[in-house]
């Protein structure tokens, strides 16, 4: 079966002194964490992360501020608006993925099931068609 992107409600504990939201490797997210990540300081119109992965699953959580992921499968695309640090959307790996819409200060982490590796990248649009249609 192929696996879709999605939106995660993570745990949240609501205290009078503030909330608390947590993540564990093979409970919230399907699978072991290798890596995390996070983007910063984007100046207002940027778009960042627009490629796919071959092998990395990921989530993505916007700690702070507010903006729109927008995943593509080849086919079709999903936009997700975040603004809540307590959602993650998890996008398994083969699917084509941009971050856009940053409001000011915007803090989006990235929890990888991978370490750094260039190879696992596509950058090019058409040469992703081209691999989803092999
Ligand atoms: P990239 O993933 O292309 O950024 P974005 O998806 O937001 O457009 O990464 C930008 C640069 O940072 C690129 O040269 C690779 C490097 N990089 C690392 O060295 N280690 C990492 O863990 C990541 C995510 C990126």
């Amino acid at each position: 079966m192929k696996e879709i992107s999605k939106l995660i409600n993570l745990p949240k504990i609501l205290d009078s002194r503030g909330n608390l939201s947590f993540i564990e490797s093979n409970n919230h997210i399907p699978f072991e964490i290798k890596r995390t990540y996070w983007i910063y300081d984007v100046p207002g119109g940027e778009k960042r992360g627009g490629h796919a992965f071959k092998e990395q699953k990921e989530l993505i959580v916007v700690l702070s501020g507010s903006l729109d992921i927008v995943v593509f499968d080849g086919e079709e695309e999903i936009k997700y608006s975040l603004n809540r640090s307590y959602y993650g959307v998890y996008i398994p790996n083969g699917l084509w993925r941009h971050m856009e819409n940053f409001a000011t200060n915007t803090l989006a982490l990235v929890i990888s099931s991978t370490t750094f590796n260039e190879s696992d990248y596509i950058r090019d649009k058409e040469t992703y068609k081209a691999y989803k249609k092999k």
